[in-house]
């Protein structure tokens, strides 16, 4: 295969179909110029490309360390690996002040929050998603291999996405369907590019939000189903809301303005409750499980690596997540880490450089 120019990493493959892996790496730049960090970018959206196009690694002599690691054998596949690089608001203060999209900023936290500052923000973020572990792992190495010295692992979660039932979408660690409600087509485009008149250069990317969620499945594991499914406002089975039958029946608020079906402080009504002033506050989602070890109680370490896409943070992902304060799910997660990062928009190649439109 012949290598030629990159293609730039492209915000609209974000929204491609969920593949089954996913890294989360959030990276600190340890680069002293506005100039080293422009270097550092183009290798990384070099690798990046190479990476997503599958490539024969180059012979070397044996005397010299390989020019790959090996790992997938002697043909690196594309696999439909997905590599995202998004910015954080700290990006801007080490370059392209001048391009620092509106909105961004460091991640907000929410009182229901137990934020570990070490595992929040970062300069960058490395979002990597493929079909098969192993192609998640191997990019991870190769483009830490070729940007080491000028980028440090800030945090790390990587998210595993069951494979689908046969009843429908994949499920959780708390058993319930996640995924199922989404907005697609033009509502997904109107909620999730951003379109902002006086940036021209944004227009098209969008801004991504990572939540890392522990769930903490020992006390979930001693509530009663009926409990379990008021506070999601959906059938545990069947994923459906509660005053319907199957999970793509829409839930009827307005038939039930007391809760008495779907409880006024179940997770789905507060986080979207279908009225005309909360409409522009959706966001698409898109969940991955993690599964870490024990903790030193010897309780296990589980829970979601909540992303969204949204063109607004503070309307969206914010206004969701204030509705969602005080929630009775909150007794049973606890959000540790994460950070709210820029995807440029496909043809910005780095989505920062000074002379793109
Ligand atoms: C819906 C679980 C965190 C926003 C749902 C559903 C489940 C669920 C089971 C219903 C099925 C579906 O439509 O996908 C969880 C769990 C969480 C979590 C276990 C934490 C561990 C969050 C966060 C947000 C959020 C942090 C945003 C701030 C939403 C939205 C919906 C939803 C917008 C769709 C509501 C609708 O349109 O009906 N979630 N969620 N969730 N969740 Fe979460």
């Amino acid at each position: 295969r012949t290598e030629s120019a990159p293609p730039a990493p492209a915000a609209e493959r974000a929204v491609e179909a969920t593949q089954a892996f996913a890294s989360y790496v959030a990276l600190d730049l340890q680069t002293g110029t506005p100039a080293e960090t422009d270097d550092l970018l183009r290798t990384l959206a070099a690798q990046i490309g190479r990476l997503c196009r599958g490539y024969v690694p180059p012979a070397v002599g044996i005397s010299a360390p390989p020019s790959d690691s090996g790992t997938l054998g002697g043909v690196v596949p594309s696999d439909g690996l997905v590599v995202n690089i998004g910015y954080g608001a700290s990006f801007f203060d080490h370059a392209h002040a001048d391009r620092r999209p509106k909105g961004i900023k460091a991640m907000r936290e929410f009182p229901d929050d137990r934020l570990q500052r070490d595992e929040c923000d970062g300069d960058m973020l490395l979002e990597i998603r493929a079909d098969q572990q192993d192609v998640v792992v191997h990019a991870l190495r190769e483009l830490t291999r070729v940007t080491r010295g000028g980028l440090a692992v800030r945090w790390r979660q990587d998210g595993v996405r069951p494979s689908p039932r046969p009843d429908g979408a994949p499920r959780n660690h708390f058993g319930f369907k996640d995924g199922t409600s989404n907005p697609t087509g033009a509502d997904f485009d109107s909620l999730v590019w951003i379109d902002e008149p006086t940036q021209p250069w944004t227009r098209g990317g969008t801004f991504v939000v990572v939540r890392l969620i522990r769930m903490l499945t020992e006390f979930w594991d001693r509530v009663s189903i009926s409990e379990q499914e008021n506070m999601f406002g959906r059938v545990r089975t069947t994923g459906a809301p509660l005053d319907g039958d199957v999970e793509t029946d829409v839930p009827q608020y307005a038939a039930d303005p007391t809760g008495d079906v779907i409880p006024l402080t179940a997770h789905m009504r507060l986080a979207n409750p279908r009225t005309p002033g909360t409409d522009r506050s959706r966001i698409f989602r898109r969940a991955y499980n993690y599964v870490g070890g024990m903790d030193s109680n010897g309780n296990l370490d589980l829970g979601l690596v909540f992303t969204c896409l949204q063109r607004d943070i503070a309307g969206q992902f914010e206004a969701t997540q204030d509705r969602l304060e005080g929630e009775p799910l909150v007794d049973y997660i606890a959000p540790f880490g994460g950070g709210y990062f820029y995807l440029p928009p496909r043809d910005a190649g780095t989505g920062v450089s000074t002379t793109g439109g």
